[in-house]
């Protein structure tokens, strides 16, 4: 670790308000998945101006930029840029201005803020240790931007050593980060399964194969994965949100849906779930005369950081906000698409804490009031552009 620059402080103090400014501008504007061409058109002019090299339309609407500095390792950031569909509920002077569109997960933020990064590192480049390459990810919500960058080539020439990024996070106060080794967001996964039975009339079940108390026992026999099936030390959750079957009360119906979403941590432990969920659903419908036909969908891996570099971002948000205020303990069964950055080169993904009680902040994500302390942004910038100063001076051969 290079003893704290004061210099990076005064130089991030000096992009603040163009940061929030940006941010409120996104914030007007959201755009859904794929759509995010005003935001990579703003980041990429953004960029030139700034003096980076910038490559536009990299898996539809992603961007990239690349700064070179003196040294041989080459240093990644991410910021995902799209918005989601809920109607915004604000009176504020920067509410979306696109009906049924909302920036309801902080994503302006991360753009606006890696733009702020962009700018303080532009300042430094002269004293910069080796390239910074900045991916302005497309589609995070839905359905993934980040595994077509990674497929256009975007971790190779320059090829990355490590990658870093953050999340705005109001389960936090402004002024916290969540920086932790190891697994931080879960695997999502989803099921979908139709119990096939035959229906009859109600009052003479014998009949019948009934579907519903096929899936009655289905669904009260995943919970047995948590409870009997798998180690209790390893976090899972099991969830059925969704259930479909019959037309009358008096009427046994031919067949039952439903859906869920199974959430995990360890990659091993997620390979094995669908033939334990095919067995459970598959012995309770055999149970009742019943068949079953199951479609298991893999989402995004976990999100698992690796233990040198969160140990990196540890020391680097202790000096940033003290030691106090970095929370190495955080984790959630979110999901998130860094997940596959960070399976291709060692990085960390961190969560800067942006609830405000006071100030009117502490709307979850996702919900139509959501908003976030801006007085988090500097401080995102701070911390990553001091993430990346430390990683490029770093001793050590850069990875390939
Ligand atoms: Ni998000």
């Amino acid at each position: 670790m290079p003893p704290r620059d004061p210099e990076i402080s005064s130089d991030v103090s000096a992009v603040r308000k163009t940061v929030v400014d940006i941010r409120r501008d996104l914030h007007a504007h959201p755009e859904m998945a794929f759509r995010e061409v005003r935001t990579a058109a703003l980041a990429a002019r953004r960029l030139r101006a700034l003096g980076w090299e910038v490559t536009e339309e990299v898996a539809r609407t992603g961007v990239v930029a690349v700064l070179r500095g003196n040294g041989p390792r080459t240093v990644a950031l991410r910021a995902d840029m799209d918005a989601l569909p809920i109607q915004e509920i604000d009176r504020k002077s920067y509410r979306s201005g696109t009906a049924g569109v909302m920036h309801a997960c902080g994503h302006d933020g991360h753009v606006a803020g890696m733009l702020g990064v962009a700018e303080v590192l532009a300042r430094r480049k002269k004293s910069l240790r080796g390239t910074v390459k900045l991916l302005f990810q497309p589609a995070e919500e839905s359905p993934g931007g980040a595994l077509p960058m990674i497929q256009a080539g975007v971790l190779k020439n320059p090829d990355v050593d490590a990658i870093f990024g953050l999340h705005m996070w109001n389960d936090f106060p402004v002024g916290r980060l969540g920086v932790r080794p190891g697994p931080l967001l879960a695997a999502a996964d989803q099921f979908d399964i139709t119990i096939i039975g035959r229906g009859g009339h109600g009052a003479a079940p014998h009949q019948t194969r009934d579907p519903i108390m096929a899936a009655v026992h289905a669904i009260q026999g995943l919970q047995s994965l948590s409870s009997r099936m798998v180690d209790p030390l390893q976090p899972i959750v099991v969830s059925v949100g969704r259930i479909r079957g019959g037309e009358a009360f008096n009427v046994i119906p031919d067949r039952v849906e439903f859906s869920g979403t199974i959430r995990t941590f360890d990659p091993k432990l997620r390979k094995k779930l669908p033939q334990m969920v095919r067995t459970i659903v598959g012995g309770s419908a055999r149970a009742f005369g019943a068949e079953f036909e199951m479609k298991y969908t893999m989402y995004y891996p976990a999100t698992i950081n690796d233990p040198g570099m969160a140990a990196l971002v540890q020391q680097v948000a202790a000096g940033v906000v003290g030691a106090a205020n970095v929370d190495d303990r955080v984790q959630t069964l979110g999901g998130e698409d860094m997940s596959y950055f960070l399976n291709e080169v060692p990085g960390c993904f961190f969560f800067l804490g942006c609830r405000n009680e006071k100030k009117g902040f502490a709307s979850p994500h996702h919900s139509n009031t959501f908003d976030f302390d801006e007085a988090a942004l500097p401080i995102g910038v701070e911390t990553l552009v001091r993430t990346v100063e430390a990683f490029l001076a770093a001793p050590g051969p850069a990875r390939r």
